[in-house]
């Protein structure tokens, strides 16, 4: 893998696509590259804003910074992009893995939407969520759209599915990034 720059550009997101797109999450079946496709594009079918869109993209980036067996890609790839990206971009990527927990707290029959990977990777990001965790995530700034993100995220791993390609939303990232 190549190293990571300190600072995300909108230049260094593409690269590190270009560089680690092609990795397959043994538990998804799919490319981190076709994740993050069609994770953008169920996202502008569900009429999301253009920051949201921006995070299903580039939600698991952390994966491709870390490399397999990150166990903080969230953490990781959102503090990567707040070099160049707005915190409409950041949180929903920080909370996600949080929003897995917060949703499988909610609504336990969520956990038939999650991949048997997502189950798996539960343990060591903390569980199910106690009450004062529920009200502290319900308390962040961002949290509904990083369950937005949660839930477009568990669904974006269709092997067959056709996306635009990356360089289609080259437009939206470069209005939202700052660098
Ligand atoms: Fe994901």
């Amino acid at each position: 893998m190549e190293p990571t720059p300190p600072q995300a550009s909108l230049e260094g997101v593409f690269a590190l696509f270009e560089s680690c797109g092609h990795l397959v999450d043994p538990g998804d079946g799919v490319t981190q590259l076709e994740h993050a496709l069609q994770s953008a594009a169920l996202a502008r079918e569900g009429c999301a804003p253009d920051a949201l869109i921006a995070a299903c993209l580039l939600h698991d980036v952390g994966h491709m910074i870390e490399g397999a067996g990150g166990e903080h890609h969230e953490a990781v790839g959102a503090a990567w992009l707040s070099g160049c990206f707005p915190e409409e971009v950041t949180e929903p990527i920080r909370l996600h893995a949080e929003a897995k927990r917060y949703l499988l707290t909610k609504t336990p029959a969520y956990a038939e939407a999650l991949a048997e990977s997502s189950l798996e990777s539960l343990e060591f990001q903390g569980g199910l969520m106690s009450t004062a965790e529920l009200s502290r995530f319900e308390s962040a700034p961002h949290h509904e759209a990083a369950v937005r993100l949660r839930k477009i995220d568990d669904r974006a791993k269709d092997p067959e599915a056709a996306s635009p390609p990356l360089d289609s939303w080259r437009m939206l990232l470069a209005r939202l990034a700052s660098a």
